[in-house]
Protein backbone atom coordinates (compact mmCIF):
# COMPACT_ATOMS: atom_id res chain seq x y z
CA UNK A 1 0.00 0.00 0.00
CA UNK A 2 1.30 3.27 -0.61
CA UNK A 3 2.04 6.03 1.55
CA UNK A 4 0.17 9.31 1.81
CA UNK A 5 2.17 12.30 2.70
CA UNK A 6 -1.68 14.19 2.80
CA UNK A 7 -3.99 13.28 5.31
CA UNK A 8 -7.53 13.35 5.26
CA UNK A 9 -10.06 13.97 5.82
CA UNK A 10 -10.37 15.43 2.57
CA UNK A 11 -13.22 18.49 1.51
CA UNK A 12 -14.18 17.98 -2.05
CA UNK A 13 -16.80 19.99 -3.58
CA UNK A 14 -17.33 20.65 -7.52
CA UNK A 15 -20.15 23.35 -9.22
CA UNK A 16 -22.15 21.63 -12.05
CA UNK A 17 -19.55 21.73 -14.58
CA UNK A 18 -17.51 19.04 -12.60
CA UNK A 19 -20.64 17.30 -10.85
CA UNK A 20 -19.53 13.48 -12.29
CA UNK A 21 -15.86 13.93 -12.37
CA UNK A 22 -16.30 14.46 -8.12
CA UNK A 23 -18.72 11.09 -8.27
CA UNK A 24 -16.02 9.61 -9.77
CA UNK A 25 -13.36 10.63 -7.38
CA UNK A 26 -15.23 10.54 -4.30
CA UNK A 27 -15.80 6.57 -5.30
CA UNK A 28 -12.04 6.53 -5.45
CA UNK A 29 -11.35 8.32 -2.29
CA UNK A 30 -13.29 5.76 -0.62
CA UNK A 31 -11.14 3.40 -2.15
CA UNK A 32 -8.05 4.28 -1.20
CA UNK A 33 -9.44 4.41 2.68
CA UNK A 34 -9.87 8.49 2.69
CA UNK A 35 -12.75 10.19 4.80
CA UNK A 36 -13.76 13.30 2.77
CA UNK A 37 -16.25 15.91 3.52
CA UNK A 38 -18.77 16.78 0.10
CA UNK A 39 -18.92 20.09 -0.53
CA UNK A 40 -21.81 21.10 -3.48
CA UNK A 41 -23.19 20.73 -6.06
CA UNK A 42 -26.68 19.37 -4.66
CA UNK A 43 -27.76 17.09 -6.78
CA UNK A 44 -31.24 18.79 -8.28
CA UNK A 45 -29.28 21.97 -8.42
CA UNK A 46 -29.12 22.98 -12.20
CA UNK A 47 -26.16 25.67 -11.63
CA UNK A 48 -23.87 26.73 -8.68
CA UNK A 49 -21.03 29.33 -8.53
CA UNK A 50 -17.89 27.67 -8.37
CA UNK A 51 -16.14 30.40 -5.85
CA UNK A 52 -19.08 29.53 -3.65
CA UNK A 53 -17.84 25.98 -2.91
CA UNK A 54 -14.04 27.01 -3.67
CA UNK A 55 -14.77 28.95 -0.31
CA UNK A 56 -16.39 26.45 1.08
CA UNK A 57 -13.98 23.90 0.81
CA UNK A 58 -11.06 26.25 1.37
CA UNK A 59 -12.64 27.45 4.91
CA UNK A 60 -12.70 23.17 6.08
CA UNK A 61 -8.92 23.38 5.55
CA UNK A 62 -8.05 26.26 6.97
CA UNK A 63 -10.57 24.85 10.04
CA UNK A 64 -8.53 22.17 10.40
CA UNK A 65 -11.79 19.51 9.49
CA UNK A 66 -10.11 18.56 6.15
CA UNK A 67 -6.31 18.29 5.66
CA UNK A 68 -6.62 19.27 2.13
CA UNK A 69 -8.80 20.05 -0.95
CA UNK A 70 -10.47 18.98 -4.21
CA UNK A 71 -12.38 21.06 -6.22
CA UNK A 72 -13.75 20.37 -9.93
CA UNK A 73 -15.07 22.50 -12.46
CA UNK A 74 -15.49 22.76 -16.22
CA UNK A 75 -11.41 23.87 -16.12
CA UNK A 76 -10.07 23.50 -13.15
CA UNK A 77 -8.79 27.39 -13.78
CA UNK A 78 -11.89 29.12 -11.42
CA UNK A 79 -11.78 26.90 -8.61
CA UNK A 80 -7.78 27.59 -8.58
CA UNK A 81 -8.25 31.14 -8.90
CA UNK A 82 -10.88 31.42 -6.14
CA UNK A 83 -8.90 28.64 -3.72
CA UNK A 84 -5.78 30.64 -4.18
CA UNK A 85 -7.51 34.18 -2.41
CA UNK A 86 -7.45 32.57 1.10
CA UNK A 87 -3.87 32.46 2.40
CA UNK A 88 -2.22 29.32 3.08
CA UNK A 89 -4.45 27.99 0.38
CA UNK A 90 -2.41 26.31 -2.65
CA UNK A 91 -4.32 25.56 -5.33
CA UNK A 92 -3.18 23.88 -8.57
CA UNK A 93 -5.14 22.47 -11.77
CA UNK A 94 -3.57 19.45 -12.58
CA UNK A 95 -3.33 17.92 -16.34
CA UNK A 96 -0.69 15.78 -15.83
CA UNK A 97 1.32 13.43 -13.04
CA UNK A 98 4.28 15.56 -13.75
CA UNK A 99 2.60 18.77 -12.63
CA UNK A 100 1.13 16.81 -9.47
CA UNK A 101 4.57 15.92 -8.24
CA UNK A 102 6.09 19.05 -8.57
CA UNK A 103 2.83 20.66 -7.60
CA UNK A 104 3.79 18.40 -4.05
CA UNK A 105 7.59 18.61 -3.92
CA UNK A 106 8.15 22.38 -4.42
CA UNK A 107 5.09 24.18 -3.49
CA UNK A 108 3.67 22.02 -0.90
CA UNK A 109 0.00 22.26 -2.66
CA UNK A 110 -2.87 21.37 -0.74
CA UNK A 111 -5.67 21.71 -2.72
CA UNK A 112 -5.77 20.03 -5.99
CA UNK A 113 -8.27 21.30 -8.84
CA UNK A 114 -9.56 19.44 -11.62
CA UNK A 115 -11.44 20.33 -14.70
CA UNK A 116 -13.80 17.85 -16.25
CA UNK A 117 -14.10 19.11 -19.73
CA UNK A 118 -10.26 18.94 -19.97
CA UNK A 119 -9.37 15.53 -18.71
CA UNK A 120 -11.25 12.04 -18.24
CA UNK A 121 -11.42 10.37 -14.87
CA UNK A 122 -8.45 7.94 -15.69
CA UNK A 123 -5.67 10.36 -15.95
CA UNK A 124 -7.90 12.38 -13.04
CA UNK A 125 -7.64 9.68 -10.50
CA UNK A 126 -3.93 9.14 -11.69
CA UNK A 127 -2.87 12.33 -10.94
CA UNK A 128 -4.48 12.02 -7.63
CA UNK A 129 -2.65 9.11 -6.63
CA UNK A 130 0.46 11.04 -7.19
CA UNK A 131 -0.45 13.91 -5.65
CA UNK A 132 -1.14 12.39 -2.10
CA UNK A 133 1.83 9.86 -2.65
CA UNK A 134 4.41 13.00 -2.94
CA UNK A 135 5.81 14.46 -0.28
CA UNK A 136 7.21 18.58 0.29
CA UNK A 137 11.16 18.72 0.17
CA UNK A 138 11.17 21.79 2.17
CA UNK A 139 14.28 23.63 2.38
CA UNK A 140 14.70 26.09 0.01
CA UNK A 141 10.90 25.14 -1.47
CA UNK A 142 9.73 26.21 2.35
CA UNK A 143 11.71 29.51 1.91
CA UNK A 144 9.74 30.37 -0.79
CA UNK A 145 6.22 28.71 0.48
CA UNK A 146 6.01 31.12 3.96
CA UNK A 147 6.54 33.82 1.03
CA UNK A 148 3.15 33.55 -0.12
CA UNK A 149 1.71 33.72 3.27
C1 LIG B 1 -19.08 26.80 -15.67
O1 LIG B 1 -19.72 26.88 -16.89
C2 LIG B 1 -17.58 27.01 -15.84
O2 LIG B 1 -17.32 28.33 -16.18
C3 LIG B 1 -16.84 26.61 -14.59
O3 LIG B 1 -17.11 25.29 -14.30
C4 LIG B 1 -15.33 26.70 -14.65
O4 LIG B 1 -14.82 26.03 -15.77
C5 LIG B 1 -14.73 28.00 -14.44
O5 LIG B 1 -13.50 28.13 -14.36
Amino acid sequence: MSQFFLKGPVAIGSDHAGRELKYEITQHLHHKGFEFIEFGVDPFATKVDYPSVANLVCEAIKDSKAGFGILVCGTGIGMAIAANRHPGIRAVDCTSEFMATLSRAHNDANVLTFGQRLIGPGLALSILDVFVATPFEGGRHQVRVDMLG
